[in-house]
């Protein structure tokens, strides 16, 4: 065959890439909108909060006369906002050479991936866990290793000696999201000097994201990997402003070890990359130079809305739901048996009164296959009165979707 008749296909990595879950349904939703009905949107972490004045006020009043490439390992003024609101926000003296600014916290995982594990390594993680570490191990052809943590313990760690069970040759990492997106759950010192002291047994490195860090209820203590004496040697920190300043596309987050190896290859994918865009690196140096007077009341108004959604929830009948200690989010067992059908029918064929309510389906949120099938997550990014309102639609659509007859004959 020749070169030029030869057929054209994408790599086995593109081709085998999730799609996400949290996009998934993005068509159908847009077509639904673009039909004038209103959807209320929990199906994504994207608060409805205001950005603060301060990081807006920077962007509009950016004085050129160019918007030039910032350093690679982020412009100077960012790296020390970080180091001040560590010490802020964590009590904990980062030195800037310890600091990476990335593009969001996403590209943060993707380098700490890549910093710590060769194509065909593994990273360790706990199930159900945050979707789009499929889609980043995906691109940087590491394998993701699974241990399922069980909703009636309140997705709490299992035991050092089945974490031990689950770790193989290939294992590189261990990876923690703590407060967890989409479990809720919250960590505290006892957890993470666990599975340091795994790390260290097994010469491993631990990833940990704590982009929800502020988002603690319930009066449990904020714990970060920061404040454990030497744990920075083999951690690497995800961290990102998208949640707790409600800068979602800002896109600024940072990757913080003590690790100077770690340090130095994440800064060489950084290099590669030229820069993190220059006007939002200072925009949210602003705040992150005093967050606190944002971030205090933080846990205080989503806890409310966490109630908020609990308390509609009770109202559905069949549908179970988990109660968060921490983020934002909540995952529903429903009545169903396939919830990605359920929430795309809620897109595409059901409305309240000209409105309708969009969930993630939780599947794509398990590393191991075979789970989340009947379970989807809400966000409660919405003000109380309206995340009332979505659940309460969500329940209408239920009812309406078990009631239709294909469904009544499949079950
Ligand atoms: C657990 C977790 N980590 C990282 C991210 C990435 O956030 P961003 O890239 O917006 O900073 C998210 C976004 O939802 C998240 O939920």
């Amino acid at each position: 065959m020749s070169v030029a008749s030869r057929r054209l296909t994408p790599s086995r990595r593109g081709q085998e890439m999730p799609h996400s879950a949290i996009d998934r349904l993005v068509p159908s939703a847009e077509a639904a909108a673009a039909r004038g009905v209103r959807i209320h949107y929990l199906n994504i972490g994207q608060p409805d909060l205001a950005t603060p004045p301060p990081i807006l006020g920077a962007i509009t009043g950016f004085e050129g006369p160019t918007i030039a490439y910032a350093p690679s390992r982020g412009h100077p003024d960012t790296l020390r906002a970080w180091a001040a609101y560590y010490e802020q926000a964590c009590g904990a003296v980062v030195p800037p050479e310890h600091l990476l600014v990335t593009t969001g916290g996403g590209e943060a995982i993707v380098f700490a991936m890549m910093a710590v594990a060769d194509p065909g390594d593994e990273i360790l993680v706990f199930d159900p866990s945050y979707t789009s570490y499929c889609g980043f191990a995906a691109m940087a052809n590491v394998a993701l290793r699974s241990i399922m943590l069980d909703p009636a313990d309140d997705y709490a760690l299992p035991s050092t000696a089945a974490i031990e069970a689950a770790l193989t040759p290939r294992t590189r990492a261990v990876l923690l999201c703590n407060p967890n997106n989409p479990t809720g759950a919250v960590y505290g010192e006892r957890e993470l000097r666990l599975l340091l002291d795994v790390a260290e047994r097994h010469g491993l490195y631990l990833l940990v994201d704590e982009v929800y860090r502020e988002l603690v209820f319930d009066g449990l203590p904020q714990t970060t990997v920061l404040s454990i004496a030497g744990a920075m040697n083999r951690t690497i920190l995800v961290d990102s402003v998208s949640k707790r300043f409600n800068a979602c596309g800002a896109r600024i987050g940072c990757l913080t070890s003590a690790n100077e190896e770690v340090m130095g290859a994440a800064l060489r994918f950084a290099q590669a990359r030229l820069a993190v865009p220059t006007v939002e690196q200072l925009a949210t140096a602003a705040l992150l130079r005093d967050p606190l007077s944002y971030t205090s009341t933080l846990a205080v108004e989503y806890a409310r809305r966490r109630d908020a959604a609990l308390a509609a929830l009770r109202a559905l009948s069949g549908v179970t739901y988990s109660r968060p200690h921490g983020a934002f989010y909540i995952i529903l067992g429903l009545p169903v048996a396939d919830a990605e059908d359920f929430a795309r029918w809620m897109l595409e064929e059901f409305s309240l009164d000209g409105e309708t309510t969009m969930v993630a389906p939780l599947e794509g949120f398990y590393v191991t296959p075979g789970h989340g099938a009947n379970e989807a997550r809400l966000a409660f990014v919405l003000d109380d009165e309206r995340l009332a309102r979505a659940v309460r639609i969500l329940g209408a659509g239920l009812e309406r979707y078990n009631a239709r007859p294909e469904t009544r004959n499949a079950s």
